[in-house]
């Protein structure tokens, strides 16, 4: 059977930054407890132009250019979010009009938690294996994960925040990373763990209790997966990253399972989940996008050397649904990453004060009422530039 899964990959990420530790002074807290304890370095803040839909078609513009696609070949397009600018006109309407889609081509939007982006992947990977044969144009699928993550200002999820877009191209015979069709464990459950009541746009959560759920859910993946899988074992393995010390966390839980000692578990993490934290760590919680931006991360740091390997994905969406999956890294994978440069972007970015960062959270509420000419928007980027007749209106 032919292989299915990323055939290119690009982020888009705000400007703007904030160091954990100058948010850690502010709020009268250890720095340590932020950067090791949480292991988050840097959060990615978003203005009021990099609204998600900003995000989302920056990001998936930037891909199209890189991996050299028309976006005619493009016949279908979902966009996971949990931060969604209207209740009922999808993200993905908004890029197939600023990415210039074709009109034969299916959009729409998925949403449970930060497995929404997930939802999209796997059913891209279904539509494609579904396609038409021998004559037939190929399917090409354009999955983007994109989300602003909001907790209330000095509470205990505010250092655990970020912003971004992981756009990604799903095929067949995929450049990057080959998904093993088949392997893959799921888990859901009803629980309360982390939601967002329709009035607000900050995080409801219920912090410790959120962090249980994920490790129940990773349990019923993990296992569900690993009846299917073989014994083949996961060279690398990428979790969803809230923050980095969760995907620690989740290690040693995974490994725990079956019967690793903690020393061994801390060992193996260094070699088999840090080189994934990097990009994470300089960007924060990106919901539905984290585990992708993971993928990215261990990709940036060993894709040559891990080509064939097999690496392990573990996506989490409270409320609660979960999914383990596995894949490979593609062959000649590592010259596709080799022209990335993610890492030295990010460098470029520019780093917020406390105060600014401030005042970019205390005048959200009124962003998604701003009248059109009133945003200031810098010019290069597609950006939200306001409100005109009850529309939202974008610069292209
Ligand atoms: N130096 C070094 N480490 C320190 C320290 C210091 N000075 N002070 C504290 N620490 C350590 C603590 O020991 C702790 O480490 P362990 O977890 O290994 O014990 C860590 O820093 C965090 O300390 P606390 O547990 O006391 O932190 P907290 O209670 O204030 O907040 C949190 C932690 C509950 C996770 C909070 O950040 C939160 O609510 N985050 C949002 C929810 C979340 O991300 N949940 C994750 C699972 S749900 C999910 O994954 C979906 C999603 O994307 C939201």
């Amino acid at each position: 059977m032919e292989t299915i899964g990323i055939d290119a990959l690009a982020l888009a990420v705000p400007n703007g930054y904030l160091e954990l530790s100058d948010l850690a002074a502010a709020r009268g807290v250890p720095a340590g407890k932020f950067v090791e304890g949480l292991g988050v370095r840097q959060m990615a803040i978003a203005a009021a132009h990099e609204d998600p839909v900003a995000l989302a078609a920056n990001a998936a513009r930037r891909l199209l250019a890189q991996s050299g696609r028309d976006p005619s070949e493009i016949g279908l397009c979902i966009v996971g979010t949990e931060t969604a600018v209207d209740h009922s006109k999808p993200i993905a309407a908004y890029l197939h009009g600023l990415l210039g889609l074709p009109s034969r081509c299916r959009v729409y939007e998925t949403k449970h938690a930060c497995f929404g982006g997930t939802a999209g992947l796997l059913t891209a990977v279904d539509w494609i294996a579904a396609g038409p044969s021998l004559g037939a144009a190929p399917r090409v699928a354009l999955v983007v994960c994109t989300d602003v993550a909001r907790y209330e200002l000095g509470s205990a999820g505010e250092p655990t925040q970020g912003a971004g877009a992981v756009a990604m191209i799903v095929s067949a015979r995929p450049r990057l990373f080959e998904l093993e069709l088949g392997a893959s464990g799921s888990f859901s459950r009803d629980v309360h763990d982390f939601w967002r009541p329709l009035d607000r746009k900050e995080a409801v959560v219920d912090g410790h209790h959120s962090v249980a759920c994920y490790l129940d859910a990773l349990t019923g993946a993990f296992e569900a997966w690993r009846s299917v899988a073989g014994s083949e074992p996961l060279l690398r393995t990428c979790y969803h990253v809230p923050y980095g010390k969760m995907a620690k966390k989740a290690h040693r839980h995974r490994l725990g399972l079956d019967g690793i000692t903690e020393a061994e578990a801390a060992r193996s993490f260094e070699r088999e989940v840090a080189p994934s934290l990097i990009l994470p760590s300089l960007v924060g919680n990106i919901y539905t996008g984290s585990l992708y931006l993971a993928l990215a991360s261990l990709l940036e740091a060993e894709a040559a050397r891990l080509e064939g390997a097999r690496v392990g994905l573990f996506s989490y969406g409270s409320g609660c649904t979960a999914e383990f999956f596995s894949g490979r890294v593609a062959n000649g994978a590592g010259a596709i990453v080799d022209r990335w440069a993610i890492a030295r972007s990010l460098a470029e970015r520019t780093r917020l004060t406390f105060e600014e960062y401030e005042a970019i959270r205390r005048a959200d509420p009124q962003v998604d009422r701003a009248p059109l000419g009133t945003l200031s928007v810098p010019t290069g980027a597609i950006a939200y530039l306001g409100i005109e007749q009850e529309r939202r209106v974008y610069s292209n």
